[in-house]
């Protein structure tokens, strides 16, 4: 017992020392911007690998599961939050909800949390047309007519339907001038320009 108290003093001095250690490191800065940690995870040869192995049978270009194709690294970046979100849920990879909590997947998620949070005119400017008007309706807990839009990748997903609802004043249901409002033609420029940018 006594061996195992004096094992443990020593434990909680080295995790002392390596969280100090950890803040001297995240203090250091490349270019006077952003932190970096001490030993950067690096996309090429760590994080790539496992999306292409955990991700990459269902969201590659071919088969697009859900609209998501997950082969760059900017189309990671992209979706931060979503697939935060689907990690910590597990939700994803489909049919094994405890990949978030491994060691590769806590590798990826540690990886993503350090991607810059990316600009995004979807969340300043389509999200709150979203949240006002459709997600009273359309949430993952709710979802009217098979359709959530909580999440970018459900909105880009079902796009060319709800440019298609939205236009001819069926969505939001109920309220048939939204179609002639000015948050109704920001959401349909969003999809236009998503439908003739290459590579979307
Ligand atoms: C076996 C196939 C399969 C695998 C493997 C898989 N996915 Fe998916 N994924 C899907 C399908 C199907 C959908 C669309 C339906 C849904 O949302 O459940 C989807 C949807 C998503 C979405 C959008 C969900 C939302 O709520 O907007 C994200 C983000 C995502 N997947 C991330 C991942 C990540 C990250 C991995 C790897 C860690 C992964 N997926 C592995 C099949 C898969
Ligand atoms: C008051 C509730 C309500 C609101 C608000 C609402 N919807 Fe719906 N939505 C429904 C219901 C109910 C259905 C399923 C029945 C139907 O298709 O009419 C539906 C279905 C849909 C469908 C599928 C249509 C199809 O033919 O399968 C889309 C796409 C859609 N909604 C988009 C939107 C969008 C985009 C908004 C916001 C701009 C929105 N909805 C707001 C209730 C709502």
């Amino acid at each position: 017992m006594k061996n195992f108290r004096g094992y443990a003093f020593v434990k909680s001095l080295l995790l002392v020392a390596s969280v100090g250690f950890n803040g001297w490191a995240l203090s250091q800065t490349t270019d006077g911007g952003t932190p970096v940690p001490a030993l950067a995870l690096s996309w090429e040869a760590d994080i790539k690998p496992i999306v292409i192995d955990t991700c990459g049978g269902c969201h590659n270009a071919a088969d697009a599961s859900g609209g998501v194709i997950l082969e760059t690294q900017d189309q990671v970046v992209k979706l931060k939050s979503s697939i935060i979100t689907v990690l910590n849920e597990g939700r994803m990879p489909l049919g094994d909800p405890g990949f978030g909590s491994s060691e590769e997947g806590k590798k990826f998620l540690e990886w993503l949390s350090a991607q810059p949070d990316p600009v995004s005119y979807y969340d300043s400017t389509i999200k709150p047309i979203i949240t006002a008007n459709c997600l009273k309706c359309h949430t993952r807990t709710k979802a009217k007519g098979g359709y959530a839009f909580d999440t970018q990748a459900q909105v880009e997903a079902a796009r060319r339907i709800i440019a298609s609802e939205v236009s001819r004043g069926s969505m939001p249901q109920g309220n048939r001038n939204f179609k002639n409002s000015p948050e109704a033609k920001l959401l349909l420029n969003w999809i236009k320009a998503l439908e003739t940018s290459p590579g979307s």
